[in-house]
């Protein structure tokens, strides 16, 4: 191989990303990185598995919407407590009333269900994608967070993740922290927390009535089809057979999303977190018109 001489000025940029650029990213204890894994080994298809609404590549998979049908996808297996990860890009153009999501969610059950929803909201031409978090704990939603990202999330794969331990409930997007819920469920049961096995899913739906303008702008079916990217079909999370086994095993902190250092954030990603939550475009917690007073957990940010 040969030996290459660098001119001094990459040196130099190379110094002023090691100074300035790294710890401004250091957002994130680096997890293990889960072995490359194909989507066939956790996850099976869940509606519009006809060969052309999803399409599976094995470490990459599309999901498409048209008039007929949209997709979605979900893991094989449920979880008590995890480090949920997947890699998205969404779909572009006109793509208003598309939901694009990935998200955890215990099994569908009448008004009970826990969730922990990334809804990526399409828009007309020219109008970035808007990142729509939502939790639901016992069927208990309108917890909304609307965000302009700072980047398109339909140009290029993205990450987003969920860390869920017996501390709290973290989404992030590639690395920084965009949504923090403490579990203090100890402090009394105004206090939710999900606490059900949850297992991962993805979908891309039709959202007219609600997701783009408050429903004003709604799918352009002149303008399907609508394409999403999804790709990291690893999973780092706690296996559960059953509902009563979850706390117990889930909760151990000998699993290392549940160890020192994902039990808090630190003081670089709290100050990420906080500069990412002065640019909501929506905020439950200051919603009055929808819940007043704030719900208790909006005192803990
Ligand atoms: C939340 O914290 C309580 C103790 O404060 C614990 O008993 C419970 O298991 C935690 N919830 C989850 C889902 O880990
Ligand atoms: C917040 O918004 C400002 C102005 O639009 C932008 O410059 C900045 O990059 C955004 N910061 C984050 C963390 O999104």
């Amino acid at each position: 191989m040969a030996f290459q001489v660098r001119p001094p000025w990459l040196l130099l940029l190379h110094f002023i990303a090691v100074i300035f650029i790294l710890p401004a990213m250091a957002s994130l204890p680096a997890p293990p990185s889960p072995p490359a894994t194909v989507f066939d080994d956790n996850y099976v298809v869940a509606y519009g598995g006809d060969g052309y609404h999803m399409i599976n590549q094995g470490t990459e998979i599309r999901l498409t919407m048209d008039r007929s049908s949209g997709a979605g996808f979900r893991s094989k297996l449920a979880y008590g407590s995890g480090f949920f990860h997947m890699r998205i890009k969404v779909p572009a153009g006109y793509t208003a009333g598309v939901v694009t999501a990935y998200y955890v969610a215990s099994e569908p059950e009448r008004d009970v269900q826990d969730e922990v929803d990334f809804e990526f909201l399409g828009d007309t031409d020219g109008n970035p994608t808007t990142l729509q978090t939502n939790v639901f704990v016992n069927g208990h939603g309108d917890r909304e967070q609307r965000l302009r990202l700072w980047f398109d999330p339909a140009a290029d794969f993205h990450d987003y993740a969920i860390l869920w331990n017996p501390s709290h409930l973290v989404m992030f997007v590639d690395g920084t922290p965009v949504r923090v819920l403490k579990n203090l469920t100890s402090r009394g049961p105004e206090y939710e927390f999900p606490a059900k096995p949850m297992r991962a899913r993805g979908s891309v739906w039709d959202g007219s009535d609600w997701a783009t303008d408050g429903g004003r702008s709604k799918v352009d079916w002149g303008r399907a089809p609508f394409t999403a990217g999804y790709q990291g079909f690893g999973v780092a999370a706690c296996a559960v057979a059953t509902a009563g086994d979850t706390a117990a095993r889930c909760g151990s902190p000998d699993l290392w999303w549940n160890g020192d250092g994902y039990k808090s954030l630190t003081a670089a990603q709290q100050a990420a977190y906080e500069s990412v939550r002065r640019n909501l475009t929506y905020d439950y917690c200051t919603d009055k018109s929808k819940r007043n007073p704030a719900p208790s957990e909006c005192s803990f940010t």
